[in-house]
């Protein structure tokens, strides 16, 4: 029967209705449905059961003998707030019905009704109440993946920002997060999106800077056919992507003037008007904008609209960079090199006591980016030690060879980190291209390219990821 085909799921369903017959009748129709019933005559029976067992859907009639509808509904509520309740009434009673609606009754059923009428009212309620808790359990996973738990740090500068996104995150506040490079900024405001309410609506992040202001614009607020060359076709801005969820302006020190104001017109009336276009749209997205710079400044300077400065400051968030976070760079370390060693199946077991320090005393201008870039060149060039040691740490900060001016290493143990460097450079660049033309010469087919230069297959695919080579053949222009 095609009613059946929408409740695959066997549902828990009480029956609490004095009409033996019918209360069974309809036990009758639901089981063969698939659910699985109970019933009850009397209302405290009913809440009784309801206490002891966990029900999907409460079919409930409005006048039972023993105790008012209404009441057996408002407790019913207290005591499982997620069984959904039909009610079941006779015509003349049908406002009592819309009263329990409001109530929180799911639905209700005039009396007398058909087999096909309640098996799509309880299958409507199942509906729903699987979506909902599939929402539910979305949001959990939402918030484990983007909450804090990947955001590591303990210094109490951090723990503040964690406390600020918490405060924040529920709100529609406008936010602004302040922090050199690789910070964290776009990582904070996943986590604010992630713990808003809008967590399961979109979230789309733009960087002021990648753009040129023209393409900005219609990138952010879309444009009109003709808008402009190469305007082909209507195309939606990003505030029409994001909808109702959460848009992530970064670098917006970089905005022309022009912008900010179309920017601050959004944020004032929700309005904008895609390029080229003569009708104004409007938008429900939540903006969290970012910048490295000081925007105070920029607005004395004349660079930055002072109301827009206003608008998007109401609730600033400050990254401290990560030398202002030294305590934090073991653990973040340490989290990285899991992470890497996870990814790339290999087995290291920490850092030496002198390397770890070095990393704290590192001044990391790049922040955590920086670091976790080098924790993951570390992972590629570590042997399988079981730590990471100084040495081995040296080679893999990129700015080792930048510290003295003329380019010369002013140690011994940098002389020495120096020197292997420069032969792993040219070692690996020329194995990089022993794989391509391998992969080449045998049309991009591994085995074949293996077996051709006496290799096991399975080291030659190890190598082509460690160099991050695709499958298939290779073009010529990166050989
Ligand atoms: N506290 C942290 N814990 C774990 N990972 C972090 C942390 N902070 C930053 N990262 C990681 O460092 C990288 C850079 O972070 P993110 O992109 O959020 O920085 P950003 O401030 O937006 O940088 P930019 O200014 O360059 O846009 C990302 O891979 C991010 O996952
Ligand atoms: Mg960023």
């Amino acid at each position: 029967m095609a009613m059946s085909m929408t409740t695959s799921f066997r549902a828990r369903i009480l029956i609490i209705d004095d009409e033996k017959k019918f209360a069974l009748a309809c036990r009758t129709v639901l089981e063969e449905d698939g659910h699985h019933v109970r019933t009850c005559m009397r209302g405290c029976e009913g809440l009784e059961l309801l206490r002891r067992e966990d029900f999907d859907v409460v079919l409930l009639d409005l006048r039972l003998g023993d105790m008012d509808g209404m009441r057996i509904l408002e407790e019913s509520k207290s005591i499982n707030h997620k069984a959904y309740i039909i009610i079941m009434t006779a015509f003349s009673t049908v406002p009592n019905a819309v009263k329990a609606m409001k109530m929180g009754a799911f639905d209700y059923l005039t009396k007398p009704f058909t087999d096909d009428q309640l098996m799509l009212a309880v299958a409507r309620a199942v509906e729903k109440k699987k979506l909902v808790e599939e929402n539910a359990r979305l949001r959990e996973e939402l918030v484990d993946r983007y909450g804090f738990s990947n955001i590591v740090g303990e210094n109490p500068k951090m723990l503040e920002v964690f406390k600020q996104i918490e405060r924040v995150a529920p709100t529609d506040s406008s936010v602004l997060i302040y922090g050199e490079h690789g910070t964290g900024k776009e990582l904070v405001a996943r986590a604010i999106h992630a713990h808003s309410r809008r967590a399961l609506e979109k979230f789309v992040a733009i960087d002021g800077s990648a753009l040129s202001p023209t393409l900005l614009e219609s990138e952010l607020f879309g444009h009109v056919k003709g808008a402009f060359t190469g305007a082909t076709q209507d195309k939606a801005g990003i505030f029409q992507i994001a909808s109702k969820g959460t848009l992530f302006l970064d670098d917006i020190a970089n905005l022309n003037l022009e912008i900010q104001g179309k920017l601050l017109r959004v944020l004032e009336s929700r309005e904008y008007k895609p390029v080229g276009a003569s009708e104004f749209k409007t938008t429900e997205a939540r903006v969290i904008s970012a910048t490295n710079k000081d925007l105070r400044s920029l607005t004395t300077q004349g660079q930055f609209r002072e109301d827009l400065y206003y608008r998007i400051n109401v609730f600033p968030i400050f990254l401290p960079p990560l030398r202002e976070r030294q305590d934090d760079i073991p653990r973040l370390a340490y989290h990285f090199l899991h992470y890497f060693c996870r990814k790339m199946s290999k087995r290291i077991e920490g850092f030496t006591e002198d390397a770890l320090e070095a990393l704290v005393k590192h001044p990391w201008p790049g922040n955590v980016r920086q670091l976790k870039n080098a924790v993951e060149r570390l992972v590629i060039i570590s042997d399988d030690k079981p730590s990471v040691d100084l040495e081995t740490l040296l080679d893999a900060l990129e700015t080792r060879r930048l510290r003295t001016s003329d380019g010369v290493p002013s140690t011994w143990a940098e002389m020495k980190s120096f020197k292997k460097t420069v032969l792993r450079e040219h070692y690996e660049r020329v194995e990089r291209l022993f794989l391509l033309r391998a992969l080449q010469d045998h049309g991009g087919n591994i085995t074949k390219a293996a077996q051709a230069v006496g290799m096991q297959r399975s080291n030659f695919s190890a190598l082509m990821k460690r160099y991050r080579i695709p499958a298939g053949t290779p073009q010529h222009s990166t050989v």
